[in-house]
C-alpha cells in the first residue's frame, strides 16, 4: 500500500509555505515602511506560516516516514529505450551490484538483506509505483536511514537508467 502523503512530502510543502510566508512578510514590511496598508499581506503571511507549522506537526506525528524524492526529481525521464541490449546490460549491473540485497528477482530477499532493518521492499511491487525520475533519484542518491547506498559515483547515468529499465521489465514479468 502506498500512503498518500509522506513526511518528506509534508516537509517540501512546509518549505514552500515558509517561502510564501517570507514573501508576504517582506511585502508587509515594505508597505509598513512606506506607511501603506500592510495588514493584508501580514495576515496572508501569518496564515501561510501557520499552515507550514501545521504541516510540520503532521509530518512528524501521523505521516509515515517513507523514502520521498524531491518534487523536481519526478520530472526526469529515462533517456534509455527498452531495447534488449539495454535490458541485458541493466540485468548484468543488477546482478553484480544490487542482487546481494534486493535478491535475484528483486523480491528483497538477497542474502545481505536477511538481518537488515528496514528490509529492502519488493522492487517488483515498488518500482512501478514511482515515476522514472523518482526511482533514478533513489538509486543515485541512496535512501537516508536505510542501507540503500548512493550509486551516482559508482554507476554512470546510462548504467543507472539501464538498471531501471531492467527493473521495470522484471516488474512487468517480462524477462
Ligand atoms: C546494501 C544493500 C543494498 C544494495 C547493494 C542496494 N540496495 Fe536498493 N535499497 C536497499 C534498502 C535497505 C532500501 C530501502 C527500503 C526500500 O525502499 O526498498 C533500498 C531501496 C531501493 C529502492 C527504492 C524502492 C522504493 O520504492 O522504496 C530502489 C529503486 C533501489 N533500492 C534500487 C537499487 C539498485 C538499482 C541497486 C543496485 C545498483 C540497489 N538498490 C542496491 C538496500 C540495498
Amino acid at each position: 500500500m502506498t500512503p498518500l502523503i509522506t513526511r518528506g512530502m509534508l516537509e517540501q510543502l512546509a518549505t514552500m509555505l515558509v517561502i510564501g510566508a517570507a514573501v508576504f512578510g517582506a511585502l508587509a514590511a515594505w508597505r509598513a515602511y512606506k506607511r501603506d496598508a500592510w495588514r493584508r499581506p501580514a495576515i496572508s503571511g501569518g496564515i501561510l506560516g501557520g499552515l507550514a507549522l501545521a504541516s510540520l506537526a503532521f509530518a512528524y506525528t501521523a505521516a509515515p516516514n517513507l523514502p520521498t524524492a524531491p518534487v523536481w526529481a519526478r520530472f526526469a525521464t529515462s533517456p534509455i529505450p527498452a531495447t534488449p541490449d539495454h535490458i541485458a546490460a541493466g540485468r548484468a549491473t543488477y546482478l553484480a551490484k544490487c542482487a546481494i540485497c534486493h535478491g535475484q528477482r528483486g523480491r528483497g530477499d538477497g542474502p545481505a538483506a536477511l538481518t537488515m532493518v528496514p528490509r529492502p521492499f519488493d522492487l517488483t511491487v515498488h518500482v512501478p509505483l514511482h515515476p522514472d525520475g523518482e526511482i533514478d533519484w533513489f538509486v543515485s542518491e541512496g535512501i537516508a536511514g536505510t542501507q540503500m547506498p548512493a550509486w551516482k559515483d559508482q554507476l554512470t547515468e546510462t548504467e543507472r537508467w539501464q538498471v531501471i529499465r531492467y527493473l521495470q521489465e522484471l516488474a512487468a514479468g517480462r524477462p
